[in-house]
């Protein structure tokens, strides 16, 4: 098939990330025979350098025509003066908004390879498998923000459809999983979250009722999270919410740099990014993980372009690929650590082996 992807370096270690998934779906294209082209464009601080904004509207518009986008990471400390009019952040939450992709889905599945590198014990961790789904263009980043000498303000508002959608994602997702639903909310305290548990009751009561719904308090949320991942499968969530618990649970799979995400609207285009930033403190030094953005890689695959095969095919790679110890400092402990690319490579190397080993079971 022929497929137009956008790809958005960004920041820090955007383009180093970035660089490697788009090598690695190079690798795929052609072996599976696909012909995939990639239109480099800015946004965030290099745009705001470039353009004087931080999503110009030609990137804005190379987005819209295109069949999925692949993003590396925005912001840094040049861009971060409190008083600067403009910040790379508003680049991708525009690019968000402006695509309607209210949907972030962030799959979390420790590696076994990887376990020894996270904090949490290795026994809580096997056969851990969640999907954080989060809702990506609502809430306190999207209300309206107010700014006096003396105080400031920003505002938390949902509404009964972009809760409605949100969570019939989560259920269209866990039907295909093990259908059980964590709701997460603040529903003690805050009216947006009792809004939120009354929808995702009826919308799992009136359209789903083969899904098990439970709802949770964020604050214990995070503790669990890490005392029984194990008891969750799909957790669906607001938007600030879920931006903070995935990093968390970053930490069950041993790096930030591991976890992929996808941000999906109704159609079938998508944004594609890592979960991490910018990472300053190691950009420019070809260190940075790039399995995160190869994974979103996969997830473009799977989400965008309905390449189940290749998706699974790119998943498989990485996985042989961190068997094989190629860890970047980030995971290698004391261990001698790859650079970026060269974790690049051992997942292209794999790709032979990955793709063929399910072909043989087709
Ligand atoms: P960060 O995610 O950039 O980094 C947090 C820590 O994790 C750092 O120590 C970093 O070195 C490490 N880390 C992150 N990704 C890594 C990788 N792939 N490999 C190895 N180590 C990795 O978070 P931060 O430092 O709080 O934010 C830095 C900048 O990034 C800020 O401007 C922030 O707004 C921005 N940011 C952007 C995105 C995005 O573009 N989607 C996401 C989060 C943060
Ligand atoms: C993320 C980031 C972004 C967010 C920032 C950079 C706007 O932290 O993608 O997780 O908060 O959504
Ligand atoms: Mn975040």
């Amino acid at each position: 098939m022929h497929a137009d992807i956008v790809v958005l370096p960004g920041d820090g270690i955007g383009p180093e990330v970035t660089a490697a998934a788009v090598a690695v779906l190079r690798a795929v294209a052609d072996r599976h025979g696909h012909r995939f082209a990639f239109a480099e464009h800015d946004i965030g601080g290099i745009a705001i350098d470039r353009h004087g904004e931080p999503l110009p509207e030609a990137t804005l518009a190379a987005c819209r025509g295109a069949d999925a986008v692949l993003l590396g990471a925005v912001g840094g400390p040049k861009w971060s003066d409190p008083n600067a009019p403009v910040r790379p952040e508003q680049g991708l939450l525009a690019l968000r908004r402006g695509l309607d992709l209210y949907a972030n889905l962030r799959p979390v599945q420790p590696h076994p390879a990887t376990l020894g590198a996270a904090p949490i014990k290795p026994h809580l961790l096997a056969g851990v498998d969640l999907l954080v789904v989060r809702e990506l263009t609502g809430g306190i980043y999207f209300g309206d923000k107010t700014r006096d000498a003396g105080s400031a303000s920003d505002l938390c508002r949902y509404t009964v459809a972009e809760v409605e959608r949100v969570v019939r994602r989560a259920c269209t997702l866990a039907r295909a999983r093990r259908r059980h639903v964590t709701s997460v909310d603040k529903a003690n305290v805050l009216e947006t979250s009792r809004l939120w548990r009354e929808t995702a009751e009826r919308v799992v009561r009136e359209e789903f009722p083969d899904v098990t719904l439970e709802h949770q308090l964020v604050d214990s949320m995070a503790m669990h999270l890490l005392s029984k991942p194990r008891a969750y499968d799909v957790v669906v969530t607001e938007n600030m919410f879920g931006d903070i618990l995935t990093d968390e649970a970053s930490m069950l799979a041993g790096s930030l740099g591991l976890l992929p995400s996808a941000s999906l609207g109704d159609g079938d285009q998508g944004l594609y990014e890592p979960i991490h930033g910018s990472a300053p403190d190691i950009a420019g030094r070809g260190i940075a993980n790039p399995v995160g953005a190869i994974l979103s890689g996969a997830l473009l695959l799977r989400h965008s372009l309905h390449l189940e095969e290749e998706a699974a095919c790119v998943e498989r790679a990485v996985g042989a690929a961190l068997d094989a110890g190629a860890f970047t400092a980030d995971l290698a402990g004391e261990g001698r650590a790859f650079g970026t690319d060269a974790v690049a490579a051992a997942v292209i190397d794999g790709l032979a082996t990955a793709c063929h080993v399910s072909e043989l079971r087709d």
